[in-house]
């Protein structure tokens, strides 16, 4: 990535990450955004079964068929392969009338928003969290709040507090948005007991939670924990899931999984004619094959390397400037600077050397928060290149104290 390209980018965007007195030519290290190794892409597999589709299913390569939803849910095919790992991994029978397609997990969750969501309405999302989400929640004119997480995830505590703050104000909550299993962009998630006093609450307060999963397939430690899509039984939950994380994001397909009342509603907000159906074919063979969970399987054996391998660095490197997560599953490490460090300066120092994290400030809705941190995303780099730029940090912390 060239460092003035990025730097032009960042500022017409606003971002808070735009810097001057950038060095010129391309950036080595970034570690910026969510990205898969690109190494894990199926290509060859996929080359085959996009051939397969193309000549197998020439004459089904349309929109899609208006039977069962299949035009605007997604091909039928595929879903109902979800809704059996749904069964698999959630012990929930779904219908495939309980799942549609989406480009990304990014348009589940812009469906969600508008679907449950008017202007004037109470949302909750975690401090911090994933910024899209609080954008898209604030764009319709809803208000978010963002409940602050512990070690346990969201403090339901505090939730409970909030919404009767609310109801004391004659206001109700609508919707909740969570990344329960591998927060963005702390990778801690929210325990079992606090999961179900959350589906108890929202079966109390009826409101809508949106559950972002999109990181949950790829654990490197500890066993999987219940979804709350499978502990409610009330049709509150909405499961948002991709392939962008664990397959390849310009596939740019994913899912949700509800009932299916909840999945008509937001059918019925989307403005698109549904996913490609080439694609999600394709796909349908490769889940229908039972090649989905061995290639996750060696996705997280190679992302559990990375993630060892940072985490060796950061000791050896980091140690006394700055803490740190230990991720136990999803794509990020997420480093807090010490008091005396200057936060800033070291994002600016080790930019200079070529090493670009995401600032904290981007995951709270206030920006005054996060400024002593930094996410690294780990997943994509090769591990020299990991060890390299953990390296460049410690040193721009060390040499940046206030
Ligand atoms: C927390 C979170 N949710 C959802 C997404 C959506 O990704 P996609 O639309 O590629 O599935 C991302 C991507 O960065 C993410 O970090």
């Amino acid at each position: 990535m060239d460092a003035k390209a990025l730097q032009s980018a960042a500022a017409a965007r606003g971002s808070n990450y735009y810097l001057t007195g950038i060095p010129d030519g391309p950036l080595p290290f970034v570690f910026e955004a969510g990205l898969p190794d690109p190494a894990t892409f199926p290509a060859a597999e996929l080359g085959r079964l996009f051939t397969d589709v193309l000549e197998a299913d020439t004459a089904e390569l349309q929109y899609g068929s208006p039977i069962d939803g299949d035009l605007g849910y997604g091909n039928i095919g595929l879903r109902r392969l979800l809704a059996q790992r749904t069964l698999e991994i959630d012990g929930r029978t779904v219908d495939h009338a309980g799942v549609m397609l989406t480009s990304g997990g990014v348009q589940g969750i812009a469906e969600a928003v508008a679907a449950f969501l008017d202007p004037g309405d109470h949302a909750v999302v975690e401090a911090p969290t994933w910024d899209y989400t609080l954008r898209a929640i604030q764009a319709t004119g809803a208000e978010a709040t963002a409940i602050p997480i512990d070690d346990d995830g969201m403090q339901i505590d505090l939730l409970e507090q909030h919404i009767a703050r609310l109801a004391a104000s004659g206001e109700r909550l609508k919707l909740v948005y969570i990344i329960a299993t591998f927060n963005v962009p702390t990778a801690v998630s929210l325990s079992e007991e606090r999961r179900r006093r959350l589906v108890t609450l929202a079966q109390e307060h009826s409101f809508v939670i949106i559950e972002d999963n999109v990181y949950a397939d790829l654990r490197y430690d500890g066993e999987r924990l219940p979804s709350l899509y499978s502990l409610d039984d009330a049709g509150l939950v909405v499961k948002v899931d991709s392939f962008s994380k664990t397959m390849m994001p310009a596939l740019r397909l994913g899912w949700v999984t509800g009932d299916p009342a909840a999945v008509d509603a937001m059918a019925r907000v989307r403005r698109d004619l549904g996913v490609s159906q080439l694609v999600a074919r394709a796909i349908a063979r490769f889940v229908g094959d039972g090649r989905y969970e061995p290639h996750i399987a060696s996705v997280c054996e190679l992302y559990r390397t990375k993630r060892d391998a940072v985490a060796a660095a950061l000791e050896q490197h980091c140690t006394g400037t700055m803490t740190w997560n230990n991720p136990a599953g999803g794509y990020f490490f997420w480093l807090e600077l010490a008091d005396d460090v200057d936060g800033k300066a070291v994002q600016r120092a080790a930019f200079m050397e070529g090493v670009l994290c995401r600032p904290g400030e981007r995951f709270y809705g206030e920006p005054e928060h996060g400024k002593q941190r930094l996410r690294l995303a780990f997943t994509m780099a090769p591990v020299a290149d990991l060890e390299r730029a953990v390296e460049i940090l410690g040193k721009s912390a060390a040499t940046n104290r206030r």
